[in-house]
């Protein structure tokens, strides 16, 4: 897409609030023949005669109306546009009584969405559309750092789906920080990456258990990005990195499988976050850390029944190796704040199918030990359009992870199984630091595109990631 700002041309997009008329012969037309009514996202499109075509673009209620619809309705634009093959557009603000700055950036996001491709095969591509765009009002400088900042946000978007979209033939552990390095490193993030006999050296036992069965080894990946000189407060990432999990010894089923090389997306996300800071220059401090390891079956695999320790000197009792992604964040997590001292923390991982049987495709579940940190995520999260769902972190539920013989047990049973495994993470962060858990089980990949998100890897929470560290100030 190119987005050109106070620039005229291409098809005319129309915005009709519902009950409202306007003065053009194609509003005229619809309106007699019933075609249009101003329902939010409803379209109606004329093709050319004279001059150029024409879209009626139905706001419905202006004062109902949400950014997660306008970027909705602008991605249903977009693939309108596409299908009739028009590559031009002209769109022309009217007062939706949000912030411009904030429409624009939704528009911009709904037109940038539908570009997103991941294909290993020729297939034909939609030609692009350049979008010339006037918003409502000014000031201009606030319109473009939106854009600046949006178009950042969407790059960490992208490069996040590309990487949990490559299939574990392609991205394993030594792959996946390779390209941490290679893309962060242009943007002014500082990557290490720690191999096998430097995990060993750091006494990362758990993580190394869950690794064991593969014969690519393991990597850990730290990454950080220093862009706000005035504060020494730092914020840690974790995301989960199993370049593959095929359950180990407690094996997935074939189907449950197929797709297990996603379950690097919250890996994928802290990355691309990395990546959409570095490249805006957000004013942040961030530090992320990924486990990166693969979960399979061979002489060499940790099994069932094993008693293994951690970096915390905690012991962990496996009862389903299939459980392997919370003992890879065990280390991580104790990692992050005991040596590295983050101030605060999020970790997101594909952690549980269970997640997918409370909330579906549509929300991330949360945990938190800290409410008003969570308060701000959630704010950071609804500016980005990502719905968020907080779980109760309540006590009794840790029972369920209680070991016999070990300190905990990484499988609580199927009750409530994604807030045990949430908490289960939470017994690793050291010195009782805020800390925030969101379960991407069901919100990372995709089996069908939502209303603006595309099928299969969707880089979620990167935007409301870069929001909560480098807040937008009020329009
Ligand atoms: N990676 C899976 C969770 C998952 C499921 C991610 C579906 C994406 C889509 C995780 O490692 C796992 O296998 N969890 C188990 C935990 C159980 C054994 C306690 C699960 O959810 O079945
Ligand atoms: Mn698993
Ligand atoms: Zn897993």
């Amino acid at each position: 897409m190119k987005f050109n700002l106070n620039k005229k041309g291409g098809v005319k997009v129309h915005f009709v609030p519902k009950g409202e008329s306007i003065d053009s012969p194609v509003f005229v037309w619809a309106k007699e023949h019933e075609k249009f009514e101003g329902k939010g996202g409803q379209l109606v499109y004329f093709p050319k005669v004279e001059g150029e075509a024409e879209i009626l673009l139905g706001v419905g209620d202006v004062e109902e109306l949400s950014l997660y619809d306008l970027r909705a309705w602008a991605k249903k634009l977009a693939k309108l546009l596409q299908s009739k093959g028009e590559t031009e557009v002209e769109l022309s603000l009217i007062d939706l009584k949000v912030c411009n700055r904030k429409v624009l950036m939704a528009i911009y996001e709904g037109f940038r969405q539908v570009e997103y491709r991941f294909l290993k095969k020729e297939e034909e591509v939609p030609a692009e559309i350049t979008v010339n765009y006037t918003a409502f009002k000014g000031p201009e400088e606030k319109l473009m750092e939106g854009l600046n900042r949006i178009q950042g946000q969407l790059d960490g978007v992208f490069f996040a789906r590309d990487l949990v979209n490559e299939t574990s033939n392609v991205i394993y552990p030594e792959t996946l920080a390779q390209k941490a390095v290679e893309n962060l490193s242009e943007v002014g993030v500082n990557v290490t990456v720690y191999d096998k006999k430097q995990i060993e050296e750091m006494g990362m036992e758990a993580f190394l258990s869950v690794g064991k069965g593969s014969d690519n080894e393991p990597r850990f990946i730290v990454m950080e990005y220093k862009g706000n000189p005035d504060s020494k407060e730092v914020t840690g990432l974790v995301g989960k990195g199993l370049t593959y999990d095929s359950g180990g010894y407690s094996i997935k089923t074939p189907g449950g499988m197929v797709t297990m090389h996603c379950d690097m997306g919250g890996a994928g996300t802290v990355i691309g976050t990395m990546y959409a800071l570095g490249k805006t220059k957000a004013k942040a401090n961030v530090t992320a850390v990924v486990a990166a390891c693969e979960n399979l079956i061979s002489g060499h695999a940790y099994k069932t029944g094993d008693i293994i320790s951690s970096l915390s000197g905690k012991t962990i009792e496996v009862v389903n190796t299939d459980a392997e992604g919370r003992i890879t964040l065990a280390d991580a997590m104790y990692y992050i704040t005991n040596e590295l001292k983050v101030d605060r923390v999020i970790d997101l991982a594909t952690l549980t199918g269970a997640v997918l049987s409370a909330l579906g495709e549509e929300y991330t579940g949360a945990l938190t030990n800290n409410q008003e940190f969570f308060d701000n995520f959630q704010k950071a999260a609804d500016l980005a359009g990502e719905k968020v769902w907080q779980l109760p972190n309540d006590e009794a539920f840790k029972r369920g992870y209680k070991s016999k013989v070990a300190d905990f047990k990484n499988s609580g049973g199927r009750n409530a199984g994604t807030i045990t495994a949430g908490q289960f993470v939470g017994e690793f962060v050291a010195n009782d630091i805020p800390w925030i858990h969101l379960d991407i089980a069901g919100t990372a990949y995709l089996s069908k595109e939502n209303a603006y998100l595309p099928e299969l890897a969707t880089g979620v929470h990167v935007k409301a990631l870069y929001n909560l560290v480098a807040p937008m100030d009020e329009c």
